[in-house]
């Protein structure tokens, strides 16, 4: 698939799957989990806000199935939450059918020379380390899906190296890295794993890394759900270790 314009997602093209979003009260993650949920999914939706997932709750319930939420703070959660979490999903669902590694941070812009030791840990340990933490505990009931997605964030500095992106530009590498080597691992299973990237998106990450920037010059992330509902659904089937662009390189600049 290609032109995305041309994907029209069956309105029941999700119905039975239970799909975690990360990252789910905001940004591209609160537009793709609405969407899911339209499209018929269960959406377990992640986030580190009680009361923003509150309010995501009371939204989503009137789109669709009854969604499930999930409060985790991934820069500090430790293993036996994640265990917790895993647990809980296993009691209510006993499979899970996607898994969108949504939620990240941006650090700073800044030269490596200069960039903060603490902060280059947290960047790398949200983005990267706890995405990883999550997909350990979760292959289990991943395992146990007829057709599970399994589906990673990257960036347009996800595989060019570039100045000034730092630790936000390492993660989104390793990020691809271990979607490949997931992606390998999981060969002739049910389990197919695959990196989307975005491009730029008019979100609250955007405005921080381009302030000067006209938002309305952007696509909102309600706007860039396609991709996102065709790599977490039956339509994708047969599709792993792939890095897809929401949108031409030549329209996104980060
Ligand atoms: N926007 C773009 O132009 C663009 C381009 C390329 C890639 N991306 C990628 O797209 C994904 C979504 O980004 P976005 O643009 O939608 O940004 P965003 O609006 O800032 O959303 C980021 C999400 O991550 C969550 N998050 C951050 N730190 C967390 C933590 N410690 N624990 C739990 N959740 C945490 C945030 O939760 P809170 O709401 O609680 O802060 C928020 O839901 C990211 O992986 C980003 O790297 C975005």
């Amino acid at each position: 698939m290609k032109d995305w314009d041309q994907y029209e997602p069956a309105p029941d093209l999700l119905q039975n799957r239970v799909i975690l979003v990360t990252g789910a009260t905001s940004g591209i993650g609160r537009a793709v989990a609405q969407d899911l949920v339209r499209h018929g999914a269960t959406v377990v939706a992640h986030g580190r806000d009680a009361a923003a997932l509150e309010t995501l709750y009371e939204e989503l319930k009137d789109l669709g199935p009854e969604p499930v939420v999930a409060q985790l703070d991934l820069e500090r959660a430790q293993g036996d939450e994640y265990q917790r979490l895993s647990e809980q999903i296993e009691s209510r669902f006993e499979r899970l059918d996607g898994l969108l590694h949504n939620a990240g941070v941006l650090g700073d812009l800044s030269p490596i020379e200069h960039y903060d030791i603490g902060l280059w840990q947290r960047v790398i340990h949200t983005n990267l380390n706890a995405p990883f933490i999550l997909t350990r505990c979760l292959l289990p009931l991943l395992r146990r899906s007829e057709d599970a997605s399994v589906l990673f964030t990257t960036s347009g500095v996800g595989n060019v190296g570039r100045a000034y992106w730092g630790a936000y530009c390492v993660s989104k590498f390793g990020t691809e890295g271990l979607a490949q080597v997931l992606a390998d691992e999981c060969e002739n299973t049910s389990i197919r794993v695959n990196c989307i990237n975005p491009g730029s998106t008019r979100t609250r990450m955007r405005r921080q890394a381009f302030p000067a920037e006209d938002p309305s010059s952007l696509p909102t992330p309600e706007s860039i759900t396609g991709p996102y509902l065709y790599l977490l659904g039956p339509d994708s089937r047969g599709i792993s270790g792939e890095r897809i662009d929401c949108r031409p390189a030549s329209q996104s600049t980060r």
